[in-house]
Parts: structure tokens; sequence; C-alpha cells
């Protein structure tokens, strides 16, 4: 399989491509970094591209990509962020601020979304069924909500959801053959969730490793014919 990585610094995704071309997979990584797995280069199978991420240096990855002639069959967005050294989320509402609410909106929703505006070119030259998976999480369920809190993160994740929904809409007009995943991974023992991992039972604080490999086997065996499907690390429903 031929696949894109993007955010390929973050932990599911390190694991992903381990994962993927221990299976004998072609993967693009795509990360502000340069590589961090370069032992793994795998034969030419691993090629690394740095952007930054503005929304000139997605379109020139993606007409790189495009030039390069390759189709693929999986696409995963891993970027997400929780907090960072000035951000913390939010315990309550008079910790929202502007800032913050528009540095996570614009990492964990409007970033994803201008990837899939940018990658739909080639889906539409290079006809073949593809998944397009963006991490989410439950948190971003509308449905879901009892606890509150966390509200730059969670809203971030219902607003990728939907802008993926209206994206995956599009795409079933304009290129027939790709599906949409969003997908929560559970807890997962990774710098994001390391802040908040005192009180998880161990048996619920999944490995990188565990998740990506569930992940692989749930885009192999998505129901054929939706657009788009919300689910978490056990293949089960998630409402939106
Ligand atoms: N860990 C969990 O418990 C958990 C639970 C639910 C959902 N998720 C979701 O799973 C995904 C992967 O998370 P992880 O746990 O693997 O976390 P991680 O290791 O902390 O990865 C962080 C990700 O965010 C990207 N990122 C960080 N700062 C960024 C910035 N300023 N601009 C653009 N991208 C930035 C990184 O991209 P680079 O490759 O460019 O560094 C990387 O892909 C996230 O979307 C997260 O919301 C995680």
């Amino acid at each position: 399989m031929q696949q894109l990585v993007i955010g390929a610094g973050s932990a599911i995704a390190q694991a992903l491509i381990q994962q993927s071309l221990q299976q004998g997979d072609s993967i693009v990584a795509v990360s502000r970094q340069a590589s961090s797995c370069e032992e793994l280069s795998a034969g030419g199978r691993l090629r690394w591209l740095q952007c930054d991420y503005t929304e000139s240096s997605i379109d020139a990855v993606c007409a790189e990509l495009q030039e390069s002639g390759v189709a693929f069959d999986r696409v995963t967005i891993c970027n997400g962020i929780l907090h960072d050294e000035s951000l913390s989320p939010e315990k309550r509402l008079e910790n929202a601020a502007i800032e913050r609410l528009e540095t996570v909106m614009r990492i964990n929703a409007f970033i994803p979304l201008l990837w899939v505006k940018a990658l739909k070119p080639l889906f539409k030259v290079k006809r073949k069924p593809c998944v397009i998976t963006a991490l989410s999480a439950r948190v971003g369920s509308i449905g879901d909500n009892e606890r509150g809190g966390w509200y730059a993160y969670r809203a971030s994740k219902a607003a990728l959801n939907m802008l993926l929904k209206t994206a995956a809409l599009e795409y079933q007009r304009e290129a027939k053959l790709v599906q949409f995943l969003l997908f929560h991974p559970g807890t997962t023992d990774s710098p994001l969730s390391k802040p908040f991992q005192k009180n998880i039972s161990p048996k619920k604080l999944f490995t990188p490793q565990f998740v990506a490999s569930q992940l692989l086997r749930l885009q192999g065996e998505l129901t054929p014919d939706l657009p788009i499907q919300f689910i978490d690390w056990q293949g089960k429903q998630v409402e939106w």
C-alpha cells in the first residue's frame, strides 16, 4: 500500500509508520521536523517531507506529490494539540482566551481541512479507493459531552468532524472512491496525554503501537459506501 502520513512526528504516527513499513508499505511522511526515524528509510520506502503547515507549504507539498504521480491508498492526518508550553486546557469558562481558542482551532481543525482541500486534485486524477483518516477525539462529540471543560480542544475536534463531514460529501460527488474516517484512539501514551495520565488506569492507557495496529485494521474494514464514519479504537461508532 501507498500511504501518506501527515503530522508524522506524533507518537501514534510514528507507530503507524513503523508497522506499515514492516508490512511492506511505502510511506510519504510529512512533519515540521526532519525525519526522526531515518534508520527506517526502509530501502527507499520511506520519504520524509518537511512542512510548516502554512497554506502555501501544504499546497507546495501537494503539488510535489501530484507531480510525482503517486496514488495513495491511505492518508492519515495526525496533527492535534491539547497543551503546549504556554497553554493548558481550560478547566472553567474563566480560562477561555481568544489566543488559545484560535491556536487550537487552527492546528486541530483548519490544518486538516487545508490538507483535504489541497489533496483533492490528486484523487480526481488517480481514481482508486483511498481512506482519508483524521485523528479526532471522543471529547469532540457534542452528544457525548457530559463533563464540560477543555473548551478549545472539544470545540476544535467538533469543528474537525463537521469540516471533514462536509468535505466527505463533496468528495462523494467528485472523487467517489475516497472514504473518510474520524478516529478516536482512546487515551494513548504520548506527549499530548502525558500531563493527564495520573487518573487513568494502566489498562485504559494504550500504547501507540496498539492504537496504530487497531487503526490499520479498521481502515481496511470500513463499511462500504459510507462517505464518513466516526469510530473509536474498537471500531465502535462514536456519537456525533
Ligand atoms: N494521545 C491521546 O490520548 C489522544 C486521545 C484522543 C485523540 N488524540 C489525537 O491523536 C492525534 C495524535 O496525537 P498523539 O497522541 O500522537 O500526540 P503527539 O505525539 O503529541 O503529536 C502531536 C501532533 O500534533 C502536531 N502538532 C503539534 N504542534 C503543532 C503545530 N504547532 N502545528 C501543526 N501541527 C502540530 C504534530 O505534528 P508534527 O509531526 O509536525 O510534529 C503531531 O502530529 C492528535 O490529533 C490528538 O488530538 C490523542
